[in-house]
């Protein structure tokens, strides 16, 4: 089977569920990787940094592993939503003006919450309006905006860096965590899944909320979502050097979640 080595050389190749692991050498390519654990699973002061497309299961599979291992979950995306919808409410435009006079005015706070995170623009929560999809489109187009990055990026680093001094660990989630984020991060993965099972995921996600959902229309949201965050010049999409890629289009979540805990502890 695949060593990490040769996956590293190889980004586009795909780890299958069965195959996952096996013959990857995780103390070698993850030195700080044993003993991670006590007997409750929790860790301290660790990086665990999870990328991928919209809808390869990384915004649930993250906080689940956060869950389990007792850490801080960091949704960076719930962040460039938060600035997309200050722009939309406010009818502000990403191409023009002064953004870093703008952002002065943009104050985003997570908190830590049962459900994993809430998410406040300014005081407010908006954990609901950011999941609009006209928020989702906004924040592809925010997020390449490079004062925009710069201020998440130190806003995440800050989180972090907080969290880890304090004994804690942190699970951070986005686009960009193992390659500018946190390119040093104890453990980095990268998760992808079929365009098509995404859009399936997505409808289901939506009609449980008893929203209407077109899987065809959603197939082309995420290929467009996909292209622009995969061609934008700042911080691409990408998987990160050593990154352990995990196809999820044919795993239960269990299996996504179980499968990263494994690495984390060494057990792989
Ligand atoms: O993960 P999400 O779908 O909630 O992210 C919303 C948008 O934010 C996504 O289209 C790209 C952007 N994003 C980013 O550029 N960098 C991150 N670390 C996270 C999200």
């Amino acid at each position: 089977m695949e060593p990490l080595d040769s996956l590293k050389a190889d980004s586009i190749h795909r780890i299958r569920p069965e195959n996952l692991l096996d013959g990857v050498d995780i103390a070698s390519n993850f030195p700080n990787s044993t003993n991670f654990f006590n007997e409750r699973e929790d860790i301290r002061s660790v990086i665990i940094a999870i990328d991928g497309p919209a809808g390869s299961g990384k915004s649930t599979t993250a906080r689940e592993v956060a869950r389990r291992t007792n850490s801080l979950y960091i949704d960076t995306g719930a962040m460039y939503r938060a600035v997309a919808l200050f722009f939309l409410e406010n009818g502000l435009q990403i191409e023009t003006g002064d953004i870093g006079g703008i952002l002065a005015d943009v104050l985003v706070r997570l908190e830590a919450s049962d459900k994993g995170v809430n998410v406040f623009l300014n005081g407010t929560n908006v954990n609901e309006k950011i999941r609009s999809s006209a928020v989702s489109e906004l924040s592809s187009v925010v997020s390449r905006n490079s004062d925009v990055r710069n201020k998440m990026v130190s806003l995440q680093r800050e989180m972090a860096r907080k969290c880890v001094e304090g004994g804690g660990s942190v699970v951070m989630e986005g686009r960009d965590i193992g390659t500018v984020v946190f390119p040093d991060a104890n453990f980095k993965f990268f998760l992808v899944a079929d365009p098509k099972i995404r859009a399936q995921r997505r409808a289901a996600q939506l009609r449980e909320k008893g929203v209407e959902a077109n899987e065809s229309e959603l197939y082309q949201e995420i290929i467009d979502r996909d292209g622009r965050d995969e061609s934008r010049a700042l911080s691409p999409l990408k998987k990160a050097e050593l990154a352990v890629e995990i196809d999820t289009s044919q795993l239960s979540f269990e299996e996504q979640v179980d499968n990263i805990i494994r690495v984390i502890n060494g057990n792989g």
